[in-house]
């Protein structure tokens, strides 16, 4: 049967290579989901037979599916599923177009719920799994200039929370990851959107996200290490905050969330036929 078979995609840099390298260094093996293999190829050298790249456009259902039966039949199991690869399209709500929130879904979206429908067959047969969804600090709060990649990681943790209770009395555990801000290629383009037709109070908010790029608390190895604790622990957590500022932000934004339920409680519970409250 050999070790333990992991698959993550958006492999090529950034938190999926420094994931495929960690688990390739605990002696697992890895399936890496990748537009671009060469960053990789170091890595396939290192470990020869135990990392399999897969290059595929994730937003094309029926292709991935063949390439992943492929893979996965290739090393003969499955264990550990990351649905990783994903970009922020930044910029003022009034600036994005269309196809550009169309597409900020497709990848952080669609392109996830491809994978899974690939993949959950072996592990439903296998009864075990593990499903770590890459969301985001963005899947729970929302930030001036982040609307179209808020959306999709909120989408992303709606889907997440529902399968996880799906695929649980099936023996495959979920868990939403939440990473804060890391030092990856993350925030490379967001200098691009800071021009709009009219000085907006979010240019400014925009400018200094991306003016903080390279100065992230985050770090991708060590995210990567808490991926595969993680991965082997019996009892896994619904979410994972990866990351200071991902606890503080979320710990601030539930507590401001209920503040405020209590606080308009009256006004939220008056609209029953009987009052309760
Ligand atoms: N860095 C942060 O501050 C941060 C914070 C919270 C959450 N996250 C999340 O963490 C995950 C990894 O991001 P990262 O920080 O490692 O960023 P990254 O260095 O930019 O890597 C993201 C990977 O996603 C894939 N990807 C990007 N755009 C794509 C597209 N249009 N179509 C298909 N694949 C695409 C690419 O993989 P391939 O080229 O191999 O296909 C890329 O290597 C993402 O889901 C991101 O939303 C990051």
């Amino acid at each position: 049967m050999g070790s333990r078979v992991w698959l993550v995609t958006g492999a090529s840099g950034g938190l999926g290579q420094a994931l495929v390298s960690e688990v390739l260094s605990a002696g697992e093996r890895v399936i890496a989901v990748t537009r671009d293999d060469k960053p990789l190829q170091p890595l396939t050298a290192a470990f020869p037979g135990r990392l399999r790249t897969v290059s595929v456009d994730i937003t094309d259902a029926g292709t991935l599916r063949a390439v992943l039966d492929d893979a996965i039949t290739g090393f003969g199991r499955l264990d550990v599923v990351v649905n990783n690869a994903g970009y922020a399209l930044a910029g003022p709500f009034e600036e994005l177009d269309d196809a550009e929130l169309r597409a900020q879904f497709e990848v952080n979206f669609f392109a996830a719920a491809n994978v899974l429908r690939a993949v959950l067959p072996y592990l439903r047969a296998a009864k075990a799994g593990r499903v770590l969804q890459i969301s985001s600090l963005a899947g729970q709060i929302g930030a001036p200039g982040m609307s179209a990649y808020t959306a999709s990681k909120h989408a992303l943790e709606g889907l997440s929370v529902s399968l996880a209770a799906e695929l649980a009395p099936l023996g495959i555990r979920t868990t939403i990851v939440e990473p804060g801000a890391a030092r990856t290629g993350f925030r490379a383009d967001w200098a691009s959107r800071l021009y709009g037709s009219a000085p907006l109070p979010v240019h400014e908010a925009l400018a200094r996200s991306a003016g903080a790029a390279g100065g992230q608390a985050g770090d991708p190895a060590g995210m990567a290490q808490a991926l595969v604790i993680l991965a082997d622990m019996p009892s896994p957590p619904l979410r994972l905050p990866l990351g200071s500022d991902a606890v503080t932000g979320i710990g601030n934004a539930r507590s401001d969330q209920l503040e405020e339920l209590r606080r308009f409680t009256m006004l939220s519970a008056s609209t029953d036929h009987t009052k309760a409250i």
